[in-house]
């Protein structure tokens, strides 16, 4: 059987690896997998592919009109991979995806046309990298109902917390460590600013309440300006500092969040690297855990192999989700939030529970709040962690 691959940066160049070097194994269970052709964007940059007779193009058409009938999409583009994975669907071909910015803005279009036309349209990929997260949810959500999903589900960010916390590294030096790792993303601005997590927790609770969730809606703030004071602050009170993306869905209402969040030796607390973690509730347990590496070349591909497996013995499940439910979002759980800023406004002044000066900047605590209101006072140069209250 043939596969296309459009992208050949970190991901794909690990998807050939593994179908390179797994090809004898592969063939023995039955899988007879050749890469037909490899869409890239630059034609001239040099490859170094492990089969020394990969076909690579940039004519998106070659792999349209090509006989294949399921592609892999580890493309790093948003609008141009979504309008080609529309033609490629409309074509009658299945799509495996790491691509969350693509499945987070076009959730809802992308089963559809996958309905529509008959395709599998699988993303285990997109979301928490190697763990299985997104089959174990959509196979559960057939017989129980889910009320609360919470995440660490970036292993940059990760990556740069428990660097930043245990060894006390400064965050550009574990940023570039992060990207030299093939974690972040080639712009890292979705990973540090909280908006590659914010993708990926409406992914999972779209899934799990089987509802559109807008990306402008989920509250979202990143660690793109922590400092170490905010780590000794932290450190003092006995808290780590993690970035959780969480929602929960309580008499009809969303609450959906990304943001910063003090935390007591937990579950996320001990999740270190790029180690990505999520615990999901459901009607029928308590709540169960999973952990795993995030992000990463192979570990991505390792996803991936296991989505095209699954679509080429035809076990893959067929897509179910349309977002026929409809829940309004809010944030109005209650917690302390902390801020650091270098001058109070009125409006936070009337929150404060605890404030303490050092140099330029207070650190302050505030009295239990939401982050509705926390929202009407924050300004660009306002750091701020949930501390543990909804987790
Ligand atoms: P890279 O930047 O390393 O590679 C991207 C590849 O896509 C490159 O080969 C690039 O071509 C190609 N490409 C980008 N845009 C186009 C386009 N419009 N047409 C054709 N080819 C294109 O990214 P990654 O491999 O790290 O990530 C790939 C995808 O997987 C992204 O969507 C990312 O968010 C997702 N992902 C990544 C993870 C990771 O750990 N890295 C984990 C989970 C998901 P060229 O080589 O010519 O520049
Ligand atoms: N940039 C992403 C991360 C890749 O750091 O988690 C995995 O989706």
């Amino acid at each position: 059987m043939k596969i296309a691959i459009m992208g050949f940066g970190t991901v794909g160049t690990g998807v050939e690896e593994i179908l390179y070097k797994k090809k004898e194994s592969l063939l023995k269970n039955c899988f007879d997998i050749e890469i037909d052709r490899v869409l890239i964007r630059d034609k001239d940059k040099k490859r170094s592919p492990l089969k020394s007779d990969i076909v690579f193009t940039d004519d998106f058409d070659e792999i349209l009109n090509s006989q294949v009938d399921t592609v892999i999409d580890v493309t790093s583009s948003l609008e141009e991979t979504y309008e080609r994975i529309v033609l490629l669907m409309k074509a009658g071909k299945n799509i495996v995806t790491a691509n969350k910015a693509v499945v987070s803005k076009y959730f809802e279009e992308l089963n559809a046309l996958a309905r529509e036309n008959k395709v599998y349209f699988s993303y285990e990929a997109s979301v928490a990298g190697a763990i299985p997260v997104i089959h174990p949810i959509m196979e559960e959500s057939f017989f129980s109902d889910m009320n609360k999903i919470h995440g660490i589900l970036n292993g940059t960010s990760n990556y740069i917390l428990s660097k930043m916390e245990v060894e006390g590294s400064s965050y550009a030096d574990v940023l570039k460590e992060a990207q030299d790792l093939g974690y972040a993303e080639a712009d890292p601005t979705a990973d540090v600013g909280g908006f590659d997590a914010m993708r990926k927790i409406r992914i999972l609770s779209s899934l799990i309440y089987n509802a559109k969730i807008d990306e402008g809606d989920i509250f979202t703030f990143g660690i793109s300006n922590i400092k170490k004071s905010d780590f000794d602050y932290a450190k003092e009170l006995g808290y780590s500092i993690r970035l959780i993306a969480k929602s929960v869905l309580s008499q009809g209402k969303i609450n959906i969040s990304v943001i910063p969040t003090f935390l007591k030796d937990n579950f996320f607390a001990k999740t270190f690297d790029g180690t990505n973690a999520v615990k999901v509730w459901g009607e029928n347990f308590s709540c169960y855990e999973f952990k795993g590496p995030g992000a990463g070349r192979l570990e991505t591909a390792d996803a991936i192999m296991r989505d095209l497996l699954r679509i080429l013995s035809r076990r893959e499940i067929n897509t179910f989700y349309d977002a026929s439910n409809s829940y309004e979002v809010e944030n109005n759980l209650k917690s302390k939030f902390y801020v650091r800023t270098s001058k109070v406004n009125p409006g936070l002044k009337e929150l404060i529970e605890e404030e303490r000066v050092l140099g330029q900047d207070h650190h302050i605590i505030t009295r239990e709040i939401n982050l509705d209101e926390l929202k009407t006072v924050l300004d660009d140069e306002m750091f701020i962690v949930e501390i543990e209250g909804t987790i």
